[in-house]
């Protein structure tokens, strides 16, 4: 196995990082491969806005539930998916604006911050740095659209904390390849049985040294899905500009 495929393998979500800002160079290098990834069309419907002001970081990591490790941290992003550029070009072509706004340009923008996102956590892990997603910007997503001044044409997907680990947990097990690989069709059965996997994930849980509980992937996902979250996220999205059909 080389050395890239080994790090992917070891990822792990990090809460908990040393109070020690990341240089600029290293930040530099994260973002030039945060924006080194594919594109649909190359359009490169992203922005990344390093959160760096504390009043704004303190607000955004109390929005996120995520105090802890949005505060304390190298650096702080907020990765956007960004059509707003494509707007002043149509706008200044005198053409129609519906092309940016329908659910597949949405989906093309949300796709291009993810990618880039996920190709600076790879690039992170490869400097052993730790990483932690944080979702929880959408807990007010309206908020933070506030306080980073967003225009229209723009969403917020995700924050992303990075720095050097104080601790890590233990790798989580994904669920095997059977339960989520097939060749040319969709296989229903085997997809969904996952009671091999749910036994798996309870010893993981019961066993890890932090947080241990009496839970299995099911049960997470019943928790999980049982309730309709974050019901603003659509309406922002509208008032965005995004027709969201
Ligand atoms: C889009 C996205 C949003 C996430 N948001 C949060 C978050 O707000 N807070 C948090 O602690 N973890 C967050 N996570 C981390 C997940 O909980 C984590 O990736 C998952 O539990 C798997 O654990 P692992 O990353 O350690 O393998 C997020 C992950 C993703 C991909």
């Amino acid at each position: 196995m080389n050395t890239t495929i080994h790090n992917m393998e070891q990822h792990v979500s990090v809460r908990d990082f040393k109070d020690q800002a990341l240089s600029s160079d290293t930040k530099q290098q994260l973002l030039r491969a945060a924006q080194s990834g594919s594109s649909s069309n190359f359009v490169q419907a992203f922005s990344i806005i390093e959160v760096s002001d504390k009043e704004i970081k303190n607000e955004i990591a109390d929005i996120t539930n995520s105090a802890a490790y949005v505060k304390k941290t190298g650096v702080f992003y907020v990765f956007v998916a960004d059509l707003y550029r494509q707007s002043i070009m149509l706008q200044n072509a005198g053409k129609s604006l519906k092309g940016i706004e329908n659910m597949e340009a949405l989906t093309v923008a949300t796709v291009d911050a993810t990618i880039a996102g996920e190709d600076m956590a790879v690039a992170a892990e490869s400097m052993d740095l730790g990483i932690c997603y944080i979702g929880g910007v959408r807990n007010d997503v309206a908020r933070i659209a506030e306080l980073l001044n967003l225009p229209k044409y723009t969403f917020p997907v995700f924050g992303m904390t990075i720095g050097i680990p104080n601790h890590k947990n233990q790798v989580k097990p994904r669920m095997p390849l059977e339960n989520q690989v097939s060749v040319n069709k969709y296989d229903v059965h085997k997809f969904a049985d996952i009671e091999g996997y749910d036994k798996q994930i309870e010893e993981y849980y019961a066993n890890r040294d932090s947080n241990a509980q009496a839970a299995n992937w099911t049960s997470k996902n019943v928790n999980f899905f049982e309730e309709v979250r974050r019901p603003e996220v659509g309406e922002f999205l509208k008032r965005q500009g995004f027709a969201l059909k």
